[in-house]
């Protein structure tokens, strides 16, 4: 027996790794279903492993073993020992069937893993979550992805508090029982892992549609929830529908049950979950209607639908050998949202909210000490990987592949890795070999972007020859040491390029051995530390455009001049490209307001986009996109000592240069041409005039308050939809206008009972900017509405607080890092994975300047010091302090 303590339990490692010893064909479970208890009897058909000699052993925390037989027998006390969350038992064979009876208690689970309860106890519902281990919480099971059985699932309850009883897979009867109780059996004929087990059951409203496959499969798909919301569904069902037929079309999958349910509920610790046949959603990413819900909101619900329908190939056709692979579902199923994503929408202002993201928790993760590679070697607490690295960057690393063989070797490569690998728990290399292979490339030098840490740096360096016309474009690649990762090796980068001339038009390109002579845009390769590509016939000193749509995840290190990158801003074509010149160039501005440096950068970003602001043709989403330089976290990463409520201020000053720039008659008159139409248009037009007109207005308020604050005022009582009024009462409430009082007000009486735009009541109040923000989070906390035991609620207020307002969050004094280590110390007991997620709020500590960052060391160290920490938060911590 070990004497570590719970938080440091021995670290699971990708290099042990061992196939089963024992697997499940088939299980067999039967619920009796209760809010404070629930039993569950388990039958497992067993197989061994002749190759191995090991006794079975079986995962299961936190259950009440009531019985256990061994085909057929009841087990003697001394053939099965159960200690440290694994039941060891004696005397199995292969073909065995193993009962066990257990009892659970739902309505006590408030870390919301297993079987729990959504809602009152009167009221609410049942449900479970298994993703990663939350299976061995509801009966013992080998819990591990790479044993994949077919389920027969027999629910039991109490027909009045329990009219509807869902799980996964197809119907396959129901009927009474005494008592007024009723049953309902469900079977799963795809094998599959235990993660993807789910039930449901309670009082629920449905809306339902009939659905035909491609491959001429019906299908019944049916949207769940509880009734005061079951109207908010149809834009999910219609996204549903839309995902479907995507799926189809791009990659040829067809769904496979006669049924798909997807259930929302209000307690759930993460967006939404796969479940095979019975997907299960944070509301918040299901329901959507106009007064309640925003553009962004409206995109998002589409995406993670998306998202979570694309699962059903990518994840539960072919799913993960062990958890260490979780990329090769996540990041293959990001990618194709966000594929998705882009055909629905405007494809390059996808792309910008895409990087904007990666870049603003994928490269911050990557660049402090929760730093870990896409696919890490080690772990203590699974939960803990559900990273931006293993999502987004994953995601990246697919795109870079995709990019690598085209549409049609990508679409031969999935065909063959679909065809490989369906019914198997697949490893990533299993993935790129399928894609090679299709295409009679060798991708392995891809895994060494999978196995490093890090956001590799590319610097370039132009050198233009006049007198023979040639341009040499010297890259090279450097990736900073992390934890346990001193010495990196180069990664295979793709870069995208366009060469442009003085005029702001392309120039055609020749260079050996690449791009067909003559065209404007080429790929080029970095597979080594620095290599060096010529470029022949350039009629004069070009500016490079370079890693175009981002196409590859690096930091790029360039010595552009300022008017240079006024050039490419102006005229660059690749809609990426164009905001990303805009990006470089704000910061580069905001440097030089920063060290007093000289002038040219501020004046070319402001004169630039002036320019711009008044050209008619403009994408009024792009317009929005361009006039918002980079925002505070990513400003701090570029710069050591950090001081966030320096920065804030540095920023604004920024901004507030760039309205003087614009002026305020021209912002005026550029808002009101944008006022509201009469009719809410939730097309891609409508949404880019209200981004448009949030901008306009934000920057109007920082040069003539007075006049910004009375029509955001107005804007707010006049609002068609929620993101006009929740953007009018967020430029009040920052700006701490005279009106913001009565407007939140009328807000939280208007929205009590919709906990979804209450969330946003707290999360625009949370990020009040700098001082006063502490003592605003303290009075919410104290509103009746606020609970620790709601994770959109707690995520609402403090993980808005401590991730997104780094000027009120990360205060001198170090208030804020003391009260935030306390609410995560209570909500650690409640609810250990959201205790560990909203941490990591503390990752970018080292970078702060010495005074903020030893408070926060000292509330880290504190906070890690108490008794009983979980396992999730130790980690995080552990790692975080190291
Ligand atoms: N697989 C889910 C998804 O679609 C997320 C599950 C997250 N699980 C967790 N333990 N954090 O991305
Ligand atoms: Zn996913």
């Amino acid at each position: 027996m070990s004497a570590r303590p719970e938080h440091t339990p021995a670290p699971t490692r990708l290099s042990d790794y061992r196939p089963p010893a024992w697997r499940v064909d088939a299980v067999q479970l039967d619920f009796d279903l209760g809010i404070d208890t629930s039993e569950v009897t388990a039958r497992l058909q067993l197989r061994r492993d002749d190759a191995q000699d090991e006794p079975l052993r079986l995962d299961g925390e936190g259950l009440e073993l009531l019985s256990i037989t061994l085909d057929g027998e009841a087990l003697a006390p001394t053939a099965w020992r159960y200690a440290d969350h694994v039941l060891e038992i004696d005397g199995a064979r292969d073909g065995s069937v193993l009962e066990t009876r257990v009892r659970l208690k739902p309505a006590a689970n408030t870390a919301l893993e297993g079987l729990y309860l959504s809602g009152s106890r009167e009221a609410g519902f049942l449900l479970t979550q298994c993703e990663a281990q939350g299976f061995r919480h509801i009966t013992f099971f080998p819990d591990r992805p790479d044993v994949l059985a077919t389920y027969t699932v027999t629910l039991r309850a109490d027909r009045e508090r329990f009219p509807i009883l869902l799980a996964g897979g197809n119907p396959d009867g129901t009927g009474e029982l005494e008592g007024g109780r009723h049953w309902a059996r469900f079977v799963d004929p795809h094998p599959k892992p235990s993660y993807l087990f789910a039930l449901v059951a309670g009082r629920l409203e449905k809306i339902e549609r009939d659905y035909t496959t491609a491959d001429g499969h019906a299908v019944k798909l049916v949207m769940w929830s509880e009734a005061n919301v079951i109207d908010r569904c149809h834009y999910a069902l219609d996204a549903l529908e839309r995902a479907m037929r995507w799926d189809e079309q791009t990659y040829d999958r067809n769904y496979d049950l006669d049924v798909f349910h997807v259930v929302a509920t209000h307690d759930f610790n993460m967006g939404a979950m796969e479940n095979k046949g019975l997907n299960i959603f944070n509301a918040k990413y299901l329901l959507a209607d106009p007064d309640s819900t925003t553009d962004d909101e409206y995109r998002a619900v589409e995406a993670v639908v998306a998202h979570e329908y694309f699962h059903n190939w990518s994840g539960n056709r072919v799913t993960c050998r062990d958890w260490f692979q979780l990329s090769l579902k996540e990041g293959l199923t990001v990618f194709r949202e966000q594929s998705f994503s882009a055909d629905m929408n405007s494809a390059p202002l996808k792309r910008i909210e895409d990087v904007s993201l990666l870049r603003r928790a994928q490269f911050t993760e990557d660049a402090g000490p929760l730093a870990h590679p896409v696919r890490p070697s080690e772990y203590r607490e699974i939960n803990n990987f559900y990273t931006a690295t293993v999502y987004e960057k994953g995601s990246e690393l697919v795109r870079m592949t995709a990019g690598r063989l085209g549409r049609d070797g990508f679409r031969r490569g999935m065909d063959r890795y679909f065809e490989r690998n369906d019914g198997r728990a697949a490893t990533i290399e299993d993935f790129l070999t399928a894609l090679g292979e299709a295409n009679d490339i060798d991708l392995s030098p891809n895994l060494a972007w999978y196995g490093q840490a890090g956001t590799p740096r590319l610097k370039a360096r132009g050198d233009y020859d006049a007198a023979r016309h040639q341009y040499t474009l010297t890259l090279s690649q450097h990736t900073p040491p992390s934890h346990g990762q001193p010495h990196k090796q180069p990664v295979p980068i793709p870069v995208k390029l366009a060469l442009f001339g003085h005029d702001g038009r392309m120039l055609p390109l020749h260079l050996d051995g690449q791009a067909a002579a003559g065209e404007t845009e080429s790929v080029v390769v970095l597979d080594q530390p620095e290599h060096s590509f010529v470029f022949r016939d350039v009629a004069e000193k070009p500016v490079p455009s370079l890693l175009r749509g981002f196409s590859a995840p690096v930091i790029l290190e360039c010595d552009y001049a300022p008017h240079e990158l006024a050039l490419l801003l102006t005229h660059d074509v690749d809609g990426f490209n164009r905001w990303e010149a805009g990006q470089q160039l704000a910061a580069r501005a905001f440097d030089a307001l920063r060290d007093g440096g000289d002038d040219a950068a501020p004046v070319a970003w402001c004169d630039a986009l002036a320019a711009l602001f008044t050209l008619a043709e403009l994408d009024d989403a792009l317009l929005a996109g361009l006039l918002t330089p980079p925002g505070e976290l990513e400003l701090a990463d570029r710069q050591p000592d950090a001081d966030p409520a320096r920065i804030h201020a540095l920023r604004q000053s920024l901004l507030q240069r760039l309205a003087s720039r614009i002026g305020a008659a021209a912002l005026h008159a550029r808002y009101q041409s944008l006022a509201a139409p009469t009719e809410l248009d939730l097309g891609a037009a409508g949404q880019g005039m209200r981004r448009l007109k949030r901008r306009v207005l934000e920057l109007l308020a920082l040069i003539d308050a007075e006049r910004a604050h009375a029509l955001a005022a107005a804007q707010y009582d006049n609002a068609h939809g929620m993101t006009d009024r929740l953007a009018a009462l967020d430029v009040l409430v920052r700006n701490q206008a005279t009106q913001g009082d009565a407007a939140l007000a009328h807000f939280r009486a208007r929205y009590d009972d919709n906990a979804l735009a209450l969330d946003k009541w707290f999360m625009v109040q949370a990020q009040i900017p700098g001082e006063p923000a502490l003592a605003r989070v303290q009075a919410l906390e104290a509103d009746p509405k606020f609970t620790l035991k709601n994770p959109n609620r707690a995520r609402a207020l403090l993980g808005t607080f401590a991730s997104a307002n780094p000027s009120g969050f990360h205060r001198a004094d170090g208030a804020g890092y003391v009260l935030f280590a306390e609410r995560l110390a209570q909500l650690d007991a409640l609810n250990p994975q959201i205790a560990a997620r909203l941490a990591t709020a503390f990752n970018g500590w080292k970078r702060l300047e010495p005074v903020r960052r030893e408070a926060a060391r000292e509330a880290m160290a504190q906070l890690l010091g108490r008794p009983a920490l979980s396992r999730n938060l130790g980690e995080i911590l552990g790692n975080m302090l190291q």
